[in-house]
This record gives C-alpha cells, structure tokens and sequence, in this order.
C-alpha cells in the first residue's frame, strides 16, 4: 500500500514538473490595427498566465504591468499609416488589384519602418534571452522571419484572418482551386464552372504579384537588416514551425490542412464572460424589450461618417422601444434620443454574452463575426472596408444576417433591417445552430493555441510536422514530371506495337492470305 503512495507521488510530481515547464516566449505584434493584436494579445497573456516567460514587441503595451510579461513598445505605426494613407475608406473605390498593391506596398513600409525602428534595433542587438520560440503575427511582414534566425529559434506564425497564401505556403497546406475559393472573392465551395475560371485566375495573379513583386521587396528589407551570414527569405519562409489561423471549420467552407497549421478562430472570446461594468448591467438587465448593440468597430472615426448618414441612425433608433448601446468616438451626437447610449468602448465580447442583447449592427469584422457566433446574437452588417465585404456576404448566405452597405444606409433601410431581424426568429435560430457546432470543441481555441505553443518549443521546432511538399518542385509537387514520363512512355509502346503489328502480325497475315489464294 505505502509503494503503491510513493509511486503514485512520484507520479503525480512528475506531471506536475511537466505541465510547469516554463518556457522562454518572444512574441511579435506588428500591426497598426488594434483589433488585429486582440487576439494574438490573449494569447500571450494565457501564455504569462500558465508561468512562461513572456515578452511581447508590439505598438501596444499593457497598461498595467502583468507577471511574467514585459513589453517592449515598438510606437509610431498607426501615425505612419495615418501618414501614407489619411484616408481608409477611400479604398472601398478601388478595384481588387489596385486595393492589393496598395496594402502591400504600405506593408513594405511598415515592415522597413518596424524593423528599422531605435527600439527594435536595440531589442535586437541587446537581447540575449535565449528564447524557446517565437510567436509572431503573419502580416505582411515576412522581413521579420529574420529574427527567428536572429535568436536561433523555432517560429509560430499567427494569422488574424483565416488561411491565406501567404500563410499555407509557409507550411504547405495544400489549396484547391476547384473547390477552396480565393478569399477576395464571394464564391463558396461550390462554384460553377465560369467561377472556377475566375478562382483560378485570381490565384494565379496573386502567386505571379507575391513572388515577382512584394516578396523581392520584403526580400530587400530583410537583406538590408540581418547581418551575413544568414538564409535567404525564401528558405525560411518554408521553415516556419507551426501556424494559428484565426478561423474555425464550423464558421468556414470544410478545407484541407497540413498537421502544423491549427484552427483557434475565436481565441479571443471569454469563455466565461467577465463582469459588466454596474451601470452597464444595470442598463442591460432592466431592458424589458432587448438591447441592440451598435459598433463600427474601432477604424471607423466619426469623421468616417457624414452626419447626415448618423442622423438618419439616430432617426431609426428613435422609433425603438429597445435600447441602443452605441459604440461611438462622438458623443455629442445632436438629437440623441433617450433609448441610445453612446460610449467611446463597450467591453463587446461580454455584452454579447448578455441574455437581453437581441441584435448586433457591426462593421463585420472577423472577430465581431466570430464573437456574435460564440454568443448567438444575429447580426446587421454595415461592411466598410478590408474583409468586412466577405465576411458579410458569408454571415448573410449562412442565413444570420442582412447587409446594408454604407451608401444605402438611411432611416428606412435600417428601420426595415432591425423590423426584419428583431420580428423573424429565423435569422435567431440559424445563428443558435452555428453557436452549438462552434462551441462543440474537444479544448477551448486559447487552450488550443497555448498548447501547439508549447508542442514547438517542447519538441525544439517541431521539425516532424514540416510537410515534405515544402521541398519539392511545382513540377514534382503537382506529379507533372511524373504525368509526362508516363505519356511519353504510354505513347512509345503504344507506337511500337503498332509498329510490330504492322511488320510482323499484317505480313503474317498477307503470307497466309496469299497461300490460301495458292491452294485454292
Ligand atoms: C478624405 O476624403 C474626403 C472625401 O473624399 C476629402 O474631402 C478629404 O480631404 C480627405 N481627407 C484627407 C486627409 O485626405
Ligand atoms: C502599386 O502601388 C504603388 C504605390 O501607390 C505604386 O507606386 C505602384 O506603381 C503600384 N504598382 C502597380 C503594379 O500597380
Ligand atoms: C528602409 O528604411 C530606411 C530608412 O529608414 C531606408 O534607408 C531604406 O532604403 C528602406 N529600405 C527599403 C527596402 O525600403
Ligand atoms: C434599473 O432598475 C432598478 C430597479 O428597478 C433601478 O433602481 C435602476 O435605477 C434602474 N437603472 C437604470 C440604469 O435604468
Ligand atoms: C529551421 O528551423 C529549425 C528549428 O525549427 C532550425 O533548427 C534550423 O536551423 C532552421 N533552418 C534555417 C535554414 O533557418
């Protein structure tokens, strides 16, 4: 009995030792989009949290210092984008292609910009923790992979959309055009066969522009950074450990992935909600009728809007018997009727939560989506600009949500959309079922997350997982080699026995004929 404690406190020490291993982690944030570091963020604080040694590079740093966590603050993006372009919903004039050299002209920049930043060049050459991985947002930014070099260890990549080119080519998650649509267009995993054509073109033009244009370009920054001896880009652009796509097969078309690039699409959700604010709940649990929440989320400036087009929203709301909680910059709107609330920030992911919110009207950001899925509140989407377009039409084909776009925004449109929504319980329903398929995960997305982290720096870079695919040709990658070795070879047989039919079989039988000619 007593070996029998003995071995069980050996045990449990030793999984205790296990599960405390504390790990070196440098995580990197580079983005001018606070929206695109809240997911990313709540990864690295659940990585503080579980006691690894935390240190974030990014342009936003904690407000209240953390245990285990030091920022080192990389300041001045967001004024350099306010810089190059002052502007952003111009970009919803432009085509596709333009849109698309456009942002990754700037991501140059921002990349040249970051990297060559005082603080970054003396976090670089003065930092000598040796760090057990790196987690490091993918975002136009490839220049960065340098640092992984730079420190000797292994990269996790982080994507704040989903699974994009840039970020399967790093592991080799294979796309098919047939059935995987690009992500700028609004096709779903069905298409027909004018689509496909369009798919595949869309494909081909992005591969031709990211490898002949944009990356000689980051190709160039990271040459100019790192000192030589060093890899070049591109052999480390395939040498990325693991990647984390902020998607989930629930909410998406169903897709192929390789083992190293895992799905944690929501991590930023908390899973229980934390406590509103006391007036906040007090204004969401005395509304009889429901609570609309209304977010442009936080790009759009009120100067974004013309105050017209927000009259008109105050004029809709005004009819309501709900309450509105508007998430606003101005809150001095003139007129504002006494159902509305407007605040500079609501703390969006736990007000979802709240049982009285019936409606959600959101720009359609990924994370919005995502949050008002987890909760099951439906949604009106008012897409300005970046993915928010497909997003939308997305939300609105999976049957939870109607879109109005910007310039047919008016009193009417709106009064209409929030009718439709708040009175048709099918939009309620269809988004219920999505919640419970979403919800259905074997570990939460942030659990998800720390764990795959941990998997790299535990097994030292994971290199089992690297997908040979990574190494091959286009030609061998796609069995072309192969496909033409065959025909030829198919092909000479099938001459030779033609020809051996011909000499040989025809004359035999030309001999036989003649003899029987012969003998009669
Ligand atoms: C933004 O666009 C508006 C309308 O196109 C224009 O009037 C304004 O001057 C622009 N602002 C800047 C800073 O370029
Ligand atoms: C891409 O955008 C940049 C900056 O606006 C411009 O200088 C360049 O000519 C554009 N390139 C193409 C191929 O359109
Ligand atoms: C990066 O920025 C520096 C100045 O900050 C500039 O001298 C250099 O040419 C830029 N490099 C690239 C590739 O744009
Ligand atoms: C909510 O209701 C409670 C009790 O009915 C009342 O005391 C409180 O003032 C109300 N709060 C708001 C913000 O309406
Ligand atoms: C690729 O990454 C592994 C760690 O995952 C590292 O040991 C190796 O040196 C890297 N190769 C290059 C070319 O950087």
């Amino acid at each position: 009995m007593r070996l029998k404690h003995l071995f069980l406190v050996i045990f449990y020490f030793v999984v205790y030792c296990r599960e405390n291993e504390s790990y070196k982690i440098l995580g990197i944030f580079h983005t001018p989009s606070k929206s695109h570091y809240i997911a990313g963020g709540a990864l690295m604080k659940a990585l503080a949290e579980k006691g690894h040694e935390v240190t974030v590079i990014s342009p936003f740093p904690q407000k209240k210092p953390l245990t285990n966590f030091r920022d080192v603050s990389v300041l001045g993006i967001e004024k350099l984008l306010d810089e190059l372009f002052p502007n952003i919903t111009d970009m919803e004039s432009m085509g596709v292609a333009e849109k698309l050299n456009l942002t990754l002209t700037f991501g140059v920049i921002m990349a040249n910009f970051t990297l060559t930043h005082k603080v970054m060049q003396n976090f670089l050459s003065t930092d000598n923790v040796a760090y057990d991985v790196i987690v490091m947002q993918i975002f136009m930014n490839e220049a960065f992979l340098g640092i992984g070099h730079h420190f000797k260890a292994p990269i996790v990549g982080f994507s704040s959309f989903g699974a994009s080119k840039w970020t399967n080519d790093m592991v080799g998650t294979p796309t098919p055009m047939s059935y995987v649509p690009h992500i700028q267009l609004k096709y779903t995993d069905r298409m027909t066969f004018f689509q496909r054509v369009c798919n595949v073109l869309a494909y081909v033009g992005e591969t031709l522009y990211m490898d002949w244009i944009y990356m000689p370009k980051q190709a160039k920054v990271y040459n100019e950074i790192f000192p030589d001896p060093k890899p070049t880009l591109d052999e480390l652009l395939r040498n990325v450990s693991l990647v984390l796509v902020n998607s989930h097969f629930s909410l998406q078309f169903p897709r192929p992935y390789v083992p190293n690039m895992i799905e944690v699409g929501g991590l930023q959700i908390n899973q229980t909600p934390k406590k509103l604010p006391t007036d906040l709940q007090q204004i969401l649990n005395n509304a009889s009728h429901g609570v609309i929440y209304f977010s442009l989320g936080s790009n759009v400036k009120p100067k974004n809007i013309p105050s017209e087009k927000q009259q008109e929203i105050l004029n809709a709301f005004r009819k309501l018997k709900q309450i509105v909680l508007w998430k606003w910059d101005d809150p001095l709107v003139p007129g504002k009727p006494d159902n509305v609330f407007i605040n500079s920030w609501y703390p969006q992911d736990d007000l979802l939560a709240h049982p009285n919110v019936k409606l959600f009207i959101t720009h359609g950001g990924l994370l919005s989506i995502t949050e008002t899925i987890y909760h099951a509140v439906p949604v009106i989407g008012i897409p300005l600009f970046a993915d928010q377009h497909l997003n939308m039409a997305k939300a609105e084909s999976q049957g939870f949500a109607i879109t109005i776009l910007i310039n047919d925004l008016s009193e009417a449109t709106l009064s209409t959309a929030i009718a439709e929504m708040l009175n048709n319980d099918r939009y309620a329903k269809k988004i219920k079922l999505m919640s419970d398929r979403y919800r259905d995960q074997p570990l939460t997305p942030l659990e998800t997350a720390v764990y795959w982290t941990e998997y790299v720096a535990r097994h030292k870079g994971a290199p089992h997982l690297r997908s040979a695919g990574l190494d091959l040709s286009f030609f061998a990658y796609h069995s072309f080699d192969v496909f033409a070795v065959l025909f030829v070879a198919i092909y000479s047989v099938w001459r030779l026995m033609k020809f051996l039919f011909r000499r040989i079989v025809l004359r035999l039988w030309r001999k036989c004929s003649t003899n029987e000619k012969k003998n009669q």
